[in-house]
């Protein structure tokens, strides 16, 4: 596994990247678009259904390269092999980062640990799909014989944010009469909102969950197995509670039976699992066969990852991008704007992905990282964002990249309101880019643009499209690994936390002893304590 002790910024790529950079920083977008009318065409790539126009970025031919050789000289592309090849490119827990495996048409033989692992996939998918057609044609009976009519999915994390995304975001495929509810956050607000709506008799439980001891996932999980028998009896329990996990020993110590348990692998992490088990209620919402096309999607846009030369590869691009305006203008943040009411959630997955693969301060080596890392990833569809927070975005002190997200097509009839949405999309870009140069205006009322943005579009939001836009930005999320020589694939910033509550939960009981805290922890917990007496 390759990897190296000088320091990123020691390296003659990046020393060019750099001088580039001091340049490039002061040059205004509508010169450049005014100087090349090929402009568009020149920084616009189609791959896998998706194009992206990248033109309103401070880039020009030259940083494209510069970041190639940059990124090559990170070995990018060793790396990227390596993924896709099931090295262990996960150094810290020793394990490949196989999520592409996931999608790989039926037939391909991937041998791991002496497994066909590409067989085992498929294996697992079928039982899926056995599952799912079952449920969604009313063969599958609740205890009493009626069928299902709505399904919890506990989960949380990556055993959620895929899920729920990918749910709403297909909302035109989901099967009618099947309500999909997702339960997540500990707080009991959230179960007692949900439980009102369901019939234990008609309800179908998935405790989703990696490893099976995430304490907010079991907690939920032991209160909807408590809801459930109050009615029903525990040999009920088989026609009604599912899990998914790698865990079987904790499976079967919750009670679910092996046979009503839908495997996956260590080699999947979290945020990179909506295309295993863990997608179990999105393909019970869209079927099986929706459910492969979201898969060859993401396999499509894996084969363009794996072969294009970085200067043409969109997921190296969009990486190779936000490297730039992160170290070089020394951007914060990331707008994520979808002009489409169904990605509503997608900004939500996506900070999982970049926030918890690249938000860290070590190098893949163990050392202090000698740049600045992920910035903070954020957002909300438009056109609501333009009506609360755009304000900043055109005229405020920092620079904050767009990646705008839209689809030609809708998936509805109202198309004077799509042309409306598209309308207001591609306007933001431009009065961005633009602002408003040459005109007089007072200083309140002008924007000096120069601001960046990225356009990604699709032909409409289909199984396939949206599965495709979730591995280009898993790729970018790598991409961005390597650049910033960390290891995209463990979270170890998550477990002090974690840990740290399970203590103070159990002093929260007024018979516990306190655990010595500072003053302020300390305090708290006596407020908490005396208000929960
Ligand atoms: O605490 C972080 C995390 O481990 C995420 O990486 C993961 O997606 C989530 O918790 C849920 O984990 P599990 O699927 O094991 O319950």
């Amino acid at each position: 596994m390759p990897s190296t002790d000088l320091p990123l910024t020691a390296l003659p790529e990046y020393a060019a990247l750099e001088r580039h950079a001091s340049l490039v920083r002061h040059w205004q977008l509508r010169e450049l678009f005014a100087q090349d009318a090929q402009r568009a065409s020149r920084f616009t790539l189609e791959a896998a259904g998706l194009c992206l126009d990248y033109s309103k970025s401070h880039i020009d031919a030259q940083a494209i390269d510069l970041l190639a050789d940059f990124a090559r000289a990170q070995q990018l592309e060793t790396l990227r092999d390596a993924m896709f090849k099931g090295e262990a490119i996960n150094l810290s827990e020793q394990r490949p980062a196989l999520h592409t495996l996931l999608r790989v048409p039926r037939g391909t033989r991937f041998m791991l640990d002496g497994v066909d692992a590409a067989a085992e996939v498929h294996r697992v998918l079928d039982q899926m799909a056995t599952f799912c057609d079952a449920v969604r044609s009313g063969a599958w009976k609740g205890y009493d014989g009626q069928p299902i009519t709505d399904v919890v999915n506990i989960g949380i994390g990556g055993s959620d944010l895929g899920p729920v995304m990918g749910v709403h975001a297909l909302r035109p495929y989901a099967q009618p009469g099947l309500r999909l509810h997702f339960l997540s956050n500990v707080d009991g607000h959230a179960l007692e909102a949900l439980l009102p709506a369901l019939d234990p008799r008609t309800t179908l439980v998935i405790v989703s969950s990696k490893s099976f001891t995430t304490r907010e996932t079991m907690a939920n999980a032991h209160a909807m197995r408590r809801w459930f028998l109050q009615q029903a009896s525990e040999q009920d329990l088989a026609r009604h509670f599912v899990a998914v996990s790698t865990n079987a020993d904790e499976v079967a110590r919750f009670g679910i039976a092996v046979a009503n348990m839908f495997p996956f692998w260590d080699w999947v992490g979290g945020r990179y699992s909506v295309w295993s088990a863990i997608g179990l209620s999105l393909m019970l919402s869209i079927g099986p066969a929706h459910f492969r096309d979201f898969l060859a999607g993401a396999h499509a846009m894996d084969e363009h990852f794996r072969t294009a030369p970085l200067p043409q590869n969109m997921p190296a691009l969009l990486g190779m991008l936000g490297y730039w305006y992160r170290q070089f203008f020394h951007t914060t943040s990331l707008l994520i704007a979808p002009y489409h009411q169904d990605l509503h959630l997608f900004p939500a997955w996506l900070r999982q992905l970049e926030m918890e693969s690249n938000g860290k301060d070590v190098t893949r080596d163990g050392h202090p990282v000698q740049t600045p890392t992920c910035p903070v990833v954020w957002g909300s569809v438009g056109t609501n964002g333009q009506h609360a927070y755009f304000q900043l975005i055109h005229q405020g002190t920092d620079l904050i990249p767009v990646d705008f997200i839209a689809a030609l097509k809708p998936m509805h009839t109202h198309i004077d309101q799509h042309k409306m949405l598209l309308a207001n999309c591609f306007a933001q870009a431009e009065a961005l880019m633009n602002g408003t140069a040459g005109q007089q205006l007072p200083p309140h009322r002008s924007f000096d643009g120069n601001r960046p943005s990225n356009m990604l579009l699709m032909q409409q939001l289909t199984p396939a499209a949206l599965g495709a836009l979730l591995a280009l930005y898993e790729h970018k999320t790598f991409v961005q690994g390597i650049l910033w020589n960390i290891n995209s694939f463990d979270q170890w910033g998550v477990e002090l936390g974690k840990t740290l509550a399970a203590q103070i939960q159990s002093e929260l009981d007024d018979s516990a002893t306190a655990a010595a805290h500072d003053s302020s922890t300390a305090a708290l917990v006596a407020r908490a304590r005396a208000a929960l007496k």
